[in-house]
């Protein structure tokens, strides 16, 4: 007779050693942020946005210099784009492009009220000799395109559409993967998923997300392409705990989120807490306020 044991659902003695965490690995990235001189909630364009709860600009604008500061002492170059004049949600400076290389896919964005930002980064970014195609179809750069070593996963549903993902394909040299995005308090990829690894150092690609934010469809494609991924709860991804900044070994996560840093530790990474919650009232968090400049 096979015991099984109730909660493994396995035979007993037959276990397998618990496989020890890959070594993480860290890789120095360029990062590209936007000063919250402007911060404020002045209109509602995800559900997190309340016009009429008071945004404090000064406390906004010390716990994106402590973030500044954070990516800094990790080794990590921060170049800082100026906010236009009022345009409030400039600081998620993740939404401004996708940048891989010396070519970027510019945004545009899906409300008129962050319209403006699109130009003035695409500028910047051809000040720095990178070649810029706007969109012309709605998208919300690293809001809803992340770059891992073999693929980009792209978000569509509430800002990005998915023509956006057809043209951006024709501009940064690899494969896309759509994933439809369900739950409008995840109206942007990098809240309902993050990259752990990207894959291109020794380890393989590793992501976390929480299921419940897409499709049935994009989960089946998630759980295929990424069958040992970390899964997180809806508590958790409320927390802000997917719009995280890795650098393939240390995590950089809002505070909030403590209840995932021991499954990081568990997966070779070193979790960095930092204070943003004023972001939160604006529906943004660690990644939404950094935009990576990919090698
Ligand atoms: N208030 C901003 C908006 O709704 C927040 C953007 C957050 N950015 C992000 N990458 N998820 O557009």
């Amino acid at each position: 007779m096979t015991v099984l044991d109730p909660q493994l659902a396995r035979p007993i003695g037959r276990r397998t050693k618990p496989v020890p965490a890959p070594l993480r690995v860290r890789r120095t990235r360029d990062y590209v942020m936007c000063r919250p001189t402007e911060f404020a909630v002045e209109y509602a364009i995800n559900p997190w946005m309340d016009p009429s709860r008071p945004v404090d600009r000064g406390r906004a604008m010390r716990q994106w210099e402590a973030l500044v500061e954070t990516y800094r002492s990790l080794g990590h170059v921060v170049e800082v784009v100026e906010p236009l004049p009022a345009q409030p949600d400039m600081v998620f400076a993740a939404n401004g492009a996708l940048v891989v290389g010396d070519v970027a896919y510019g945004s545009r964005f899906r409300y008129p009220e962050r319209a403006a930002e699109a130009g003035a980064v695409a500028t910047w970014l051809r000040g720095r000799g990178i070649d810029v195609t706007p969109a012309s179809h709605p998208a919300e750069g690293e809001g809803d395109f992340l770059v891992l070593g073999h693929v980009v996963l792209a978000g569509t549903g509430f800002r990005t559409s998915l023509a956006a993902h057809v043209e951006a394909a024709t501009i940064i040299d690899r494969p896309f993967v759509t994933l439809e995005l369900v739950d409008p308090a995840f109206y942007h990829l990098d809240v309902a998923l993050a990259v752990l690894d990207d894959g291109r150092g020794s380890a393989s690609a590793d992501i976390a997300y929480y299921p419940g934010a897409f499709s049935p469809h994009s989960r089946r494609t998630l759980r295929e392409l990424f069958p040992d991924a970390l899964l997180v709860s809806r508590d958790e991804a409320l927390t802000f705990g997917l719009n995280l900044v890795s650098d393939g070994l240390h995590v950089v996560i809002p505070q909030e989120a403590g209840s995932m840093a021991d499954r990081l530790r568990q997966r070779g990474y070193v979790p960095i807490a930092v204070e943003l919650d004023e972001f939160r009232k604006s529906g943004g968090s660690v990644k939404c306020c950094t935009m990576e400049h990919h090698a």
